[in-house]
């Protein structure tokens, strides 16, 4: 299709209206030229399609559809070739339904325990968020159905998400919240990128032209339309000119016309409008030429694909005495309501109609399990019969299994939470089925951290996060032993709230919301601070051992444009064929700017039998070691010793090594008579012509001592103190100590900038 010739054919409104939707999930047709609508759907974990009935929000149904794990668990898998197939299959899905995009996945960082769509959210870390974001693009886009990587960007609250200004520093953008758009868009070509409701250092996103344009498409070679959250847009004149092409959803003609008279009153480019409509209709017809409405949609076979991704999500948190794996012939109690029902999925645009939902005692009914449901969701309660019941099924079984977490109003779009704590009804209830049986066994449906006052009576903790509507089934496997729990924490589960980096600012003062904590999110912060946690960013434990060894690199000084190889050996001691996932974190010993400890550069999931080794090998290049450079707006390696530490969660790195890497970069240099000494010093390229100007003058003015300094006073000033004092002193002080005059002072700043 020549998409050119299209677009020149057609007229000032026509193009316009083409700028947003038809209604709310489809692209607008132009009959008389054969163009016809698409749809879109959410996303991201699974297929919500309406027919009738729209809204944004997942207040009225879709079609059914099979719901896979939602991003928090996903994440909790570090592996993206799972989430690859994953995402073949609601690629098929989007087919059979004759969807062109499904909306996601949402990267968004989790700035903060507290945001209420952390449960759709990958990471507290952009290279995790990143790595399974792409598999995810390229898993759907692989059956020719586009995506909409979501919801750039800075979107990390909900709290005013359609008002608040996100207001961060350069290098805390580039750094945290861009890298997961970035991999994205660089790796996997995603169709389309979702802009976010919210405004970023006062601009809102949907008209935001550094965003949009100079960042997501002159930087990253983005090729896609960008398309508006529902809702997001303010201004659509100034979205067009800043590379927002498809307002969604509808918005009734009003910005249509307001397009049109921009560009009759020459306030915006017809180019910019043709632009938009080229972009828009690409991708329309990417989908169209190939779709395949006939592409089976078999729900029963995703059914069970979305089963075995929750087991490989759940990251089993503590397992004292080896409790876990329990054994399937003994009495088990099962209590709680979520062993009936589980909580799989989160509320709000990313809702999914199951087709079926398979709860944990379900799951279970070949085994001696006795259920007692132990608390109301619905009610928010547990009555003293009821925990009576509880105690009692779990004083007469082998071990007790209790399934919490939070209950759907606790957490989901729209709006955040105020608090880490699970309802006090469950926490009452976990205490007292502890008290009877100390075998209990706690597992989790939640979509983000949550406090656990009870950790110490309990023996073990299953981590089950939002796992999709074949949660109950992956619990059993894994309760049991048929699946070995192989999943890590994506984020850190802090001890108490208040811990939290973003604590004091999140959600801001009215609508602004100031990132303050920059670049310590989550372990950076809390590695940074030497802080103790519930559990660390990257564990989680085994029903299997395994011993991590021979950390060796490529080289032990490099070149910040050369690339490192990293391999280590990773070896099965256990009993029980398993998976670990091998994490590799780079630091910066020392640095001019203050950088995290450690940060994620790399890992894999590793499967092995026990006895097995396996060789393990990463690449790292000048991104794995930079830092974001405000001066020159840019990548940049200091020259120094980086750590590389390998190891299986954040907090356990039993491999280190050291590499030296040298910065080919210059920094430009911008000295001037404020420039302090110490600064200058540290410059290889100018200390030496600072110490040559040091000692030309000593040996014009020669060494004079203070008058009336006493010998005492003399000998307590050490030359280390000399140095460390001197070290501030300013070019014009030293200028005018040693009596320089303004011209020599001018000419050695003109060397010392060269
Ligand atoms: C959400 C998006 C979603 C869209 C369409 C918005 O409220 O923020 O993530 O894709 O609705 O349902």
């Amino acid at each position: 299709m020549d998409i050119k010739a299209l677009v020149s054919q057609m007229t000032l409104e026509e193009k316009a209206g083409l700028c947003s939707g038809d209604d709310f999930w489809h692209t607008k047709a132009v009959e008389r030229l054969g163009i016809p609508r698409t749809m879109v759907s959410d996303g991201p974990h699974g297929l919500r399609k309406q027919d009738d009935k729209a809204d944004h929000l997942g207040i009225n149904d879709s079609i059914k559809a099979v719901c896979f794990p939602a991003a928090c668990a996903t994440a909790a898998s570090f592996d993206p070739d799972l989430i690859r197939r994953m995402g073949e299959a609601i690629g098929d899905s989007c087919q059979h339904e004759q969807v062109s995009v499904v909306l996601g996945p949402a990267v968004n960082i989790k700035r903060s325990p507290l945001c209420g769509r952390n449960f759709e959210y990958f990471s507290e870390d952009p290279y995790l968020a990143g790595r399974m974001a792409t598999a995810m693009i390229q898993g759907v886009q692989s059956r020719n159905v586009g995506t909409s990587i979501k919801h750039f960007a800075l979107n990390s609250q909900e709290h005013r998400r359609m008002s608040s200004s996100s207001e961060a520093d350069e290098r805390t953008i580039r750094e945290i919240y861009f890298p997961a758009f970035e991999m994205a868009v660089k790796e996997a070509d995603p169709w389309t990128v979702m802009c976010s409701y919210n405004r970023i250092n006062g601009v809102y996103a949907s008209e935001d032209p550094w965003l949009l344009t100079d960042v997501l498409r002159k930087e990253w070679g983005f090729r896609g339309y960008v398309m508006s959250d529902w809702g997001a847009v303010s201004d659509r004149v100034a979205g067009v000119a800043a590379g927002l092409d498809l307002e969604m959803p509808s918005s009734g003609g009003v910005n249509d016309r307001k397009i049109v008279e921009a560009v009759k009153a020459g306030k915006l480019d017809e180019n910019l409008v043709d632009q938009a409509c080229e972009r828009i209709l690409k991708i329309v017809y990417r989908y169209l030429e190939k779709a395949k409405p006939d592409t089976p949609w078999d729900q029963e076979a995703q059914h069970a694909l979305a089963a075995d991704i929750a087991a490989e999500c759940m990251v089993l948190l503590k397992n004292e005495d080896d409790l876990l794996p329990l054994n399937k012939e003994d009495e088990i109690a099962f209590i709680g309501e979520f062993a009936q029902k589980p909580r799989y999925q989160g509320g709000g645009s990313s809702h999914i109609n199951s087709f079926r939902t398979t709860g944990a005692l379900e799951a279970a009914k070949d085994l001696n399990i006795t259920f007692a449901r132990g608390y109301s969701v619905a009610k928010d309660e547990a009555t003293d019969a009821e925990i009576a019941e509880a105690v009692a099924a779990a004083k007469k079984a082998k071990a007790a299994v209790v399934f919490a977490g939070l209950p759907d109003s606790y957490e989901s779009e729209g709006y955040d939470r105020t608090h880490l704590r699970m309802p006090d009804c469950q926490n009452r209830l976990i205490e007292a089925v502890a008290e009877a049986n100390p075998n209990t066994v706690v597992v989790l449906h939640n979509g983000a951290p949550v406090e656990m006052p009870w950790i110490g009576k309990v023996k073990a903790v299953l981590e089950a996060y939002l796992g999709g509507q074949a949660v109950g089934e992956a619990a059993v496997r894994v309760l049991f032993g048929d699946a070995n729990p192989c999943g890590r924490l994506p984020e850190t589960f802090p001890l108490k709230l208040e811990d939290n980096p973003s604590y004091l600012f999140y959600g801001g003062e009215g609508n602004v919301t100031e990132y303050r904590e920059g670049v310590f999110v989550g372990y950076r912060y809390y590695d940074k601070k030497k802080m103790e946690v519930l559990f660390p960013f990257g564990y989680g434990l085994s029903y299997t051992t395994f011993e991590y060894s021979n950390l060796k690199l490529s080289a032990d000084k490099i070149k910040d444009t050369e690339t490192l190889t990293v391999t280590l050996t990773v070896k099965n001691t256990g009993s029980r064929a398993g998976k670990t996932v091998v994490q590799l974190y780079v630091g910066d010993r020392e640095s001019t700017p203050i950088r995290p400890v450690r940060e994620l550069k790399g890992f894999a999931k590793i499967a092995l039998v026990p006895g097995e080794s396996k060789e393990v090998s990463f690449t790292l290049d000048k991104r794995s070691f930079a830092y974001w450079n405000g001066q020159i707006h840019d990548w940049h390696v200091e020259t120094g010793v980086f750590d590389i530490e390998a190891g299986d969660s954040s907090r356990n790195l039993p491999l280190k090594a050291e590499v030296t890497v040298e910065s080919t970069a210059e920094l430009p240099r911008r000295y001037t008579l404020n420039s302090i000494l110490m600064d200058i010093m540290a410059d290889p390229k100018a200390a030496p012509l600072m110490r040559e100007f040091m000692r030309k003058t000593r040996e014009t003015f020669g060494h004079s001592e203070k008058e009336g300094e006493s010998d005492a006073a003399k000998e307590a000033i050490t030359d280390e103190m000399n140095t460390a004092m001197m070290n501030y002193m300013p070019l014009r002080g030293a200028f005018s100590f040693g009596g320089t005059s303004p011209e020599e002072a001018e000419e050695l700043l003109k060397k010392l900038n060269q």
